[in-house]
């Protein structure tokens, strides 16, 4: 069965990577604004019985959501056999709960949006912190690739004598299992937001981080505000340069900068979203994932 993927722009590069290891044809998807603000998508005329896969990271995912439900309805009516999405980064996960009366619950209304034009999904640690798995959210096939083999290869090749800091409770999954397996000590610390951009964290225990070299490890970077007051602890301690390592580089607005002038030393992402601080790729995981998918879509389907 013929595989072909459909990349939206910014994804180009990783999906081409990922298509190599699938042994897939990287076909057209061409997207274009009129004046007036609306998309016209066009795609391969040649995907009739194939496994179309849909490669969109949906970082500002406003402004895509669309266009991705236009491709894959295009793609279903060109005689698509199955249309996948490998979304990187999955936005809308965060909100999962009604944190105030009426609110959305968007990481629920995403994924029936979603599920309405793709039949599997594959992304990367999305953020689920009180939903434990993404099959409790998605009714299709879904399969989360975790990057932390990658961040701990990286971190292990990169960094002397790292000791691992997740910046708040919910980094905690991540960062534990980091620690593991680039065999390093980690810290997890205690966070308040009062605002978008205005972030308190616990002091880190200084102790335990004299002569080391402190690795701030977080899954999503936004307005970076987050690693910035890990950061502002950090600097009084005389330590090398911290390294801010994250999955997906969101980096709003002048979160990078914020992030140097807080005395950062490297900053590196995956490249689960297109940023000049990608560092980590992702291609074989995702490969293994897609390739798990489709087995799964076709056990379904029996
Ligand atoms: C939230 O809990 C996430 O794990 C990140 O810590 C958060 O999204 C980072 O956001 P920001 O960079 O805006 O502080």
């Amino acid at each position: 069965m013929a595989t072909v993927v459909l990349s939206f722009p910014d994804d180009v590069s990783l999906a081409t990577a990922v298509a190599k290891r699938l042994g897939a044809r990287i076909g057209r998807l061409a997207w274009r604004h009129f004046p007036d603000g609306e998309s016209l998508v066009a795609i391969d005329e040649d995907i009739a019985g194939a496994d179309v896969v849909l490669f969109a990271s949906l970082d500002a995912p406003d402004g895509k959501a669309l266009p991705l439900w236009f491709a894959a309805h295009t793609a279903r009516e060109l005689g698509a056999r199955r249309v996948g999405l490998v979304a990187p980064y999955l936005a809308y996960m965060r909100q999962d709960a009604r944190f105030h009366a009426g609110e959305a619950i968007s990481a629920n209304a995403f994924a029936r949006f979603l599920e309405q034009c793709i039949d599997w999904l594959v992304t990367v640690d999305p953020h689920l912190h009180r939903i434990e798995r993404l099959e409790a959210v998605f009714r299709i096939p879904a399969i989360c690739v975790a990057a932390a083999p990658c961040l701990a290869q990286w971190i292990r090749c990169e960094v002397e004598r790292p000791v691992l800091i997740g910046p708040d409770s919910e980094s905690a999954q991540w960062v534990a299992d980091v620690a593991r397996k680039a065999n390093a000590p980690y810290q997890v610390l205690e966070k308040t937001r009062h605002g978008d951009h205005e972030v308190e964290v616990s002091l880190p225990d200084a102790g335990s981080l004299r002569g080391h070299t402190p690795v701030l490890l977080d899954d999503i970077a936004s307005t970076g505000r987050t690693l910035v007051a890990a950061l502002t602890h950090l600097r009084p301690l005389q330590l090398p340069p911290a390294v801010c390592v994250v999955i997906h580089a969101l980096f709003v607005g002048d979160a990078l900068e914020s992030l140097r002038n807080a005395g950062a030393g490297k900053i590196v992402s995956t490249d689960s979203v297109s940023h000049s601080s990608n560092a980590i790729g992702l291609a074989v995981p995702i490969a293994n994932g897609i390739n798990a998918c489709l087995a799964e879509a076709t056990d379904r389907h029996r």
